[in-house]
This record gives structure tokens, C-alpha cells and sequence, in this order.
């Protein structure tokens, strides 16, 4: 019932780093395969399905689509995974696109005119929504009604069209750039959590069964700690590892193999990378610590200010190597001790 979606429109900004948790080309057979489609398979976010099993039980007892649902938190999580079980569960179609994707609001009139009773409309990215977009949304949401205009200036009509009751499901990374009043037609509203350790052990364990790849615990678990927090980064780790387990040993993954491998591919024991290095460095040695603003940083490395946040930032306060203060970015002692950097600059012997 789920189509396969056109994950090319979600890949729209690719980045080059393994341990980047937006989207990119390359995942999309990776996740296809991975995805659970039930409830019960999907591992983590434990407080999400517990509330999620019971909305949707309630919706299904009174022969009801889904209320609208607005999921929200870092990339990478499983926002995309969770509305397709959502449809699966509800036994509808889903419909799939992101808010840059949708252009003019004759687009989504489109999408919205083609969906059956119950259907799902997933919109990934729902805060890149252009305002036009956006408000065609209002009346369909809520009303379940599309109010278009027909002609230009004096002449110009508005007449309805009724649409069946469906299912928005929007995700974003940036709840808080979302306007009011779209915020308020949600009637659920969920966050999703980074993963444990142990969480994304389970998820590696059980991607290795489905891709038949020969995994120790002790293997998945060492690429689990180096995976941020997202399943996203695990899966795709797994596969590099693989390819070092093949070359270089007897292709399984063991605790050493996932070592060797992850160390080649310069990912540290907490799976920071040379970014999230040069980051903390610069506001240690170039701001002594910080507080330092964003864009300050961001010019320094000759990067976007929006990687930072949205890659760098959300793993390091995890970790509680920043804190986000009014006056900027401050890097704590644990992220000195990382570093092995002292208060005063110096390296230390480890
Ligand atoms: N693959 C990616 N995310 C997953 C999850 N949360 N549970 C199971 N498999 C996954």
C-alpha cells in the first residue's frame, strides 16, 4: 500500500560527510529496505509509539482518520519511517513530498484533491512551506475544504471544493520556525528523541539480519556509540564497515573490525568527525572557550551557520560538549577533556 515515494526530492542538499544525518541519494534503497512497517518492529522513541499505538487504535474505533500529526526533532530520527508505519497501521495510502518540493498552491491543490478518505499526506520539511502554500492549507486541514481563486483582480472568484477527511503528517527539524497558526491545526504534536546506545545496537542487529551481513553485538555496539545518536548514521555505517569486514578480515563485523574501520573513516570513539573537531576547537583556542555567536564561528570555518546548527550542534549539547548561552556558543569542560585540550591551551600528555 506504501508506494515506494521519490526520495530525490528529499535529497535536495547532499553533503559529503558519513556521519551526516540528513538525507542523501545513496540511503534511499538503504532505508527502503530497513524501514519497519509496523509498530512493534520500530525500536526507540518508546513515550511516540506508546501514545501513537493508542491514537490510533481510538481513530480506528471510531472508523476516523488520524488526527493531524506534527512530528518534530534532528534528522535523521525516523520522522519519514514513523509516517509510513502511521498509513501502515491505519490501513491508507501515503502520499509523500517536502515543503520545498510543493512550489505554487495549485500543486498541492493537486495532492490534496487526490487523496482518498483516511489518506495520509506526509510533508517532510513543512517549515519550508511557501506562505502562498501554506495557506491553501488552513481550510483543508481544518474544514477539509479548498477555497481557489479563479481569474485575476475585480473578476476574481473564490469557490470551494470539498475534499475527503485525511491525514496530514508534517515533520520538521525546526518546530520553532514554524508560523502559529499552521502549529496550532496539529492535534498531535511529537518529539523525537536522539537514540541510545543500546537503542541503535538493536537497530544495527536487526538491519544486519535483513542484509544478511555477519554482525557480533560487541560490533554493532561499537558502531552504535559512534553513530550520533541516529539510526540514519548507524545503517549507513554499518554498510562502510561491511566493506572493511569483507576486505580486510573475514567479513563479519566484530568489535576490532568495527574499530579498524571506523578509525579509517577518521570517525572518533563518540562519532564526532573532523568538523565537529574543528568546531570545538575553534571556539576553545579561537574564542577561549567562547561565548561566541553562531555566524562568528560559522565565517571562521567557512561553513553554513545552518550545518553547524543542524549537524554539529544538536549531537555536541547531547554530548554536553556546548552550551548555548544569549551571548553564543561555549565549549564545557567535558569538551576539553575530549580534546584533551587544558584550560590554558595546552595539549595533554593522552
Ligand atoms: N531503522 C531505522 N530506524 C529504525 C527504528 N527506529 N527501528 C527499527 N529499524 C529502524
Amino acid at each position: 500500500m506504501i508506494e515506494k515515494p521519490d526520495f530525490s526530492k528529499l535529497a535536495e542538499e547532499e553533503g559529503g560527510r558519513i556521519v551526516e544525518p540528513q538525507f542523501a541519494s545513496e540511503d534511499t534503497d538503504l532505508e527502503f529496505s530497513l524501514r519497519p512497517k509496523h509498530l512493534n518492529e520500530y525500536i526507540g522513541q518508546e513515550k511516540v509509539k506508546e501514545n501513537l499505538k493508542v491514537y490510533i487504535e481510538a481513530a480506528k474505533r471510531r472508523k476516523e482518520p488520524l488526527d493531524h500529526v506534527l512530528l518534530y526533532g534532528p534528522p535523521g530520527l525516523g520522522k519519514t519511517t514513523l509516517a509510513g508505519i502511521i498509513a501502515n497501521e491505519m490501513g491508507v495510502n501515503i502520499k509523500i513530498t517536502s515543503g520545498p518540493a510543493i512550489e505554487k498552491p495549485g500543486e498541492l491543490a493537486a495532492l490534496l484533491t487526490g487523496l482518498q478518505t483516511g489518506d495520509v499526506l506526509f510533508v517532510d520539511e513543512i517549515h519550508r512551506l511557501s506562505r502562498q502554500v501554506e495557506e491553501i492549507l488552513y481550510p483543508a486541514m481544518e474544514d477539509c475544504v479548498l477555497d481557489i481563486m479563479i481569474g485575476k483582480g475585480p473578476s476574481a472568484q473564490s469557490i470551494r471544493v470539498d475534499l475527503n477527511k485525511f491525514t496530514l503528517i508534517g515533520a520538521t527539524t525546526r518546530a520553532g520556525q514554524l508560523t502559529g497558526p499552521l502549529r496550532d491545526r496539529f492535534g498531535v504534536i511529537m518529539r523525537l528523541e536522539m537514540y541510545t546506545p543500546q537503542e541503535l545496537c538493536d537497530i544495527i542487529m536487526r538491519s544486519s539480519v535483513i542484509l544478511s551481513i555477519p554482525c557480533e553485538r560487541s560490533g554493532a555496539m561499537e558502531l552504535a556509540r559512534r553513530s550520533r545518536g541516529t539510526p540514519r548514521i548507524a545503517n549507513r555505517l554499518l554498510k562502510r564497515v561491511r566493506d572493511f569486514a569483507e576486505i580486510m578480515g573475514d567479513g563479519k563485523i566484530t568489535k576490532e573490525m568495527a574499530d579498524i574501520a571506523l578509525n579509517r573513516l577518521e570517525i572518533d570513539k563518540l562519532g564526532l568527525d573532523s568538523l565537529d573537531k574543528r568546531f570545538l576547537t575553534m571556539i576553545i583556542n579561537g574564542y577561549n572557550g567562547g561565548p561566541v555567536g553562531l555566524e562568528t564561528l560559522a565565517s571562521a570555518l567557512g561553513e553554513e551557520s545552518v550545518t553547524l546548527e543542524d549537524v554539529c550542534e544538536p549531537y555536541l549539547m547531547q554530548l554536553g560538549f556546548i552550551s548555548r548561552t544569549p551571548r553564543g556558543r561555549c565549549a564545557t569542560e567535558l569538551a576539553y577533556r575530549h580534546l584533551g585540550i587544558l584550560k590554558d591551551g595546552q595539549q595533554t600528555l593522552d
